[in-house]
């Protein structure tokens, strides 16, 4: 039988930098909860947040990036480790009962709920900060590290303002351009920044990272429209985080602003977009049109 559209697996070649990803980052995790301080159970929670489910969806398209640009796998890993610690930061706090107060995330107990609330927050805290201080150390040049910390600096602002709107919004009646001003911040910058830090990491032209960024914008967008779909079409099982929260919260998504089939229109839009941004980039941007066509799978 054919898997359900949004479980779908990568390519080989694209399952293959995901585990070797994943597998750097588990060491990372081991080795920060054997070094740190042990008078507390934040090292332990911050393996537990880092490690154990997620897609890596923003380390991937950072690597793709890279390698599209001609730059190597492993000048990306840096930027790539940074940019999942700063999404797993996002996550933690997003759980927080003072935010969308979520008791499953990838199919087990949210941080908080397996530990507690301040450790959640300070686990938040330390992988937010644990970022920059990762891109402070990637082996490129010390004028694209500080253009590297400059995207990503600037693209966590933008989540955490977004992340912002998006609880004022609750108490609003849904509208269409505070739900894109919110998907744009909370989701699509940092798609943008991974995007962009991939061509960063490969030293590819000031135009090129351009285009990388517009491509991770619009599947940045793109990927929020299926998460909102997600919740309202899919069940816990497949999601491992609870559904229909977005509606009982009153949050401002898209299904709730445009509907259903305008939400998965525009998803076909978005998807076209972004494969159009892709062209320039010929054969190399194989991978990166596969991670486009999964994140649209997820929105059917
Ligand atoms: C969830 O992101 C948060 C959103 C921006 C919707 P992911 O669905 O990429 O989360 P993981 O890392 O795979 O769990
Ligand atoms: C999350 O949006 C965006 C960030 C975490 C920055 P959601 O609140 O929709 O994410 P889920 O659905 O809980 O994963
Ligand atoms: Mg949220
Ligand atoms: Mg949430
Ligand atoms: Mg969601």
């Amino acid at each position: 039988m054919q898997p359900a559209a949004h479980t779908r697996e990568w390519p080989a070649a694209l399952a293959a930098r995901v585990a070797t990803f994943e597998s750097a980052w588990n060491d990372y995790f081991q080795r920060v909860e054997s070094s740190e301080t042990r008078d507390s159970r934040l090292p332990e929670a911050l393996r537990y947040a880092a490690v154990g489910g997620g897609k890596r969806l923003r380390p991937l398209i950072v690597i793709e990036c890279c390698i599209a640009s001609g730059g190597s796998a492993d000048v990306a890993l840096a930027p790539a480790m940074a940019v999942e610690c700063v999404h797993t930061f996002s996550l933690v706090h997003d759980d927080l009962p003072a935010m969308d107060d979520d008791d499953l995330r990838r199919g087990r107990a949210t941080t908080h709920r397996a530990f507690d609330e301040a450790t959640a927050i300070l686990a938040g805290d330390w992988l937010l900060t644990r970022a920059f201080a990762m891109l402070a150390a990637a082996e490129v040049d010390a004028g694209r590290r500080s253009a590297m910390v400059a995207l990503l600096a600037s693209a966590t602002c933008d989540v955490i303002s977004g992340q912002a709107a998006d609880i004022a919004g609750e108490t609003l009646a849904p509208d269409r351009e505070r739900t894109i001003a919110i998907h744009r911040r909370k989701t699509a910058a940092l798609f943008e920044a991974a995007a962009g830090l991939g061509g960063l990491a490969a030293a590819t032209s000031e135009d090129a990272v351009e285009r990388l960024r517009g491509f991770g914008r619009t599947i940045g967008l793109l990927f929020q429209i299926a998460d909102d779909l997600l919740d309202v079409a899919a069940d816990v099982e497949i999601l491992g985080k609870p559904a229909g929260k977005d509606a009982a919260r009153g949050k401002q998504t898209y299904p709730r602003a445009f509907g259903l089939a305008e939400s998965r229109r525009e998803a076909d839009t978005f998807h076209a977009a972004a494969i159009r941004e892709l062209e320039p980039l010929g054969p190399a941007a194989a991978g990166l049109r596969a991670i486009a066509d999964r994140i649209a799978d997820r929105a059917r």
